[in-house]
């Protein structure tokens, strides 16, 4: 592939793969791509435009809404609803599906979203990032329920993220490998910068919060206990350990050098069975994970296959190098 491709260049020439292809999917990443550029803008000026903070609301979930959480959400929604290729929309930030109004064409795709993750960090200036994951709307249905979008993650048909980091990057997968795009803020474009990333399958360094360590599963805590034993334990070597508390930065450090994250079951809330959800954060991060050659499971199976049961449900996450993946799972099996 040539240097120097933007992001609608390489949509466009994979379109041209798919002789069928009506434009719709191409159209809707592109959708995506305003949607991230728009928020890259808000959350690179938050302090200077008077945007960072709380809101007085909180979502569904109980937590405190950021400023910036409530502008992205409307960011993607406006860039996204007058396109005519969605059914309709998920959103952390939504208690229920977002219906296309009845002013727009309405479309065969749905898209699930978490606007801005790790909102927490925004005031102190650490990275976030917008996360995504696209499904096939059921055919022949003239209003889409919250049903519809519980479909597992192995029915997506594109997951990405774009994380406001120092650099902007996009990275996406719509199952043929993962690509990163990094955005240029002179163009106004996003430019193909990484090709079928690649993660290693060995690691010797894990992220996790380790302030919920009283918490933790037994299985978890002999993998934790043995990479903190380091040489003097049974793994025989030392681990570095990193948590950002952003998950897309986490995926990205992942992506980049290796790691296993993991965000495990524990009994801090007996009612959540984790703290990352399924929909919009667990499910397309899988799909990039997978895509790049690492794993990721429950502790108990693969995030993909779970039948999801509710758009804002939760789901233990271990996921990253694959050797090291696989080792948290048999932990779990014994
Ligand atoms: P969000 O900001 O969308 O609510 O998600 C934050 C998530 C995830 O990005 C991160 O890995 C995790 O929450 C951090 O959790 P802790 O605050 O427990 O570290
Ligand atoms: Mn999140
Ligand atoms: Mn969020």
């Amino acid at each position: 592939m040539q240097k120097g491709m933007t992001i609608t260049q390489f949509l466009i020439e994979k379109q041209r793969d798919f002789t069928s292809a009506t434009g719709d999917f191409t159209a809707l990443l592109n959708g995506v791509v305003v949607a991230c550029k728009r928020i890259a803008g808000a959350v690179n000026k938050a302090g200077l435009i008077g945007v960072l903070g709380a809101e007085d609301s909180e979502n569904v979930q109980g937590e405190v809404q950021k400023k910036l959480d409530v502008i992205s959400n409307r960011y993607m929604i406006e860039s996204l609803e007058w396109g005519g290729y969605l059914a309709g929309m998920a959103s952390e930030e939504e208690e229920t599906c977002y219906q296309i109004p009845d002013q727009y064409k309405k479309g065969r795709y749905l898209i699930l979203f978490d606007p801005l993750d790790g909102s927490s960090n925004l005031d102190a200036n650490i990275s976030t990032g917008t996360i995504f994951s696209i499904l096939k709307a059921p055919e022949g249905k003239p209003n889409i329920e919250d049903a519809d979008f519980l479909q597992p993650g192995t029915e997506q048909v594109c997951a990405g993220y774009c994380m406001y980091g120092p650099a902007t990057v996009m990275v996406l997968t719509t199952g043929q490998g993962v690509n990163a795009f990094t955005l240029d803020r002179d163009v106004g474009e996003f430019y193909l910068t990484e090709e079928n990333i690649r993660i290693p399958e060995d690691t010797r360094e894990f992220a996790i919060n380790a302030s919920n360590s009283r918490f933790w599963e037994p299985p978890v805590k002999r993998y934790i206990d043995e990479c903190l034993a380091g040489t003097e334990g049974p793994r025989g070597e030392n681990f570095n350990m990193r948590w950002v508390a952003s998950m897309v930065a986490e995926i990205h450090r992942i992506l980049s050098r290796g790691g296993i994250f993991m965000y495990p079951r524990d009994t801090k809330d007996p009612s959540k069975p984790g703290r990352l959800r399924l929909m919009y954060e667990a499910n397309p991060m899988s799909m990039i994970i997978e895509q790049a050659g690492g794993a990721s499971t429950t502790g108990r199976g693969r995030i993909m296959e779970v039948q999801p049961e509710g758009l804002h449900q939760r789901v233990p996450v271990i996921l990253g190098s694959k050797n090291e993946v696989d080792r948290v799972t048999s932990y779990h099996n014994e």
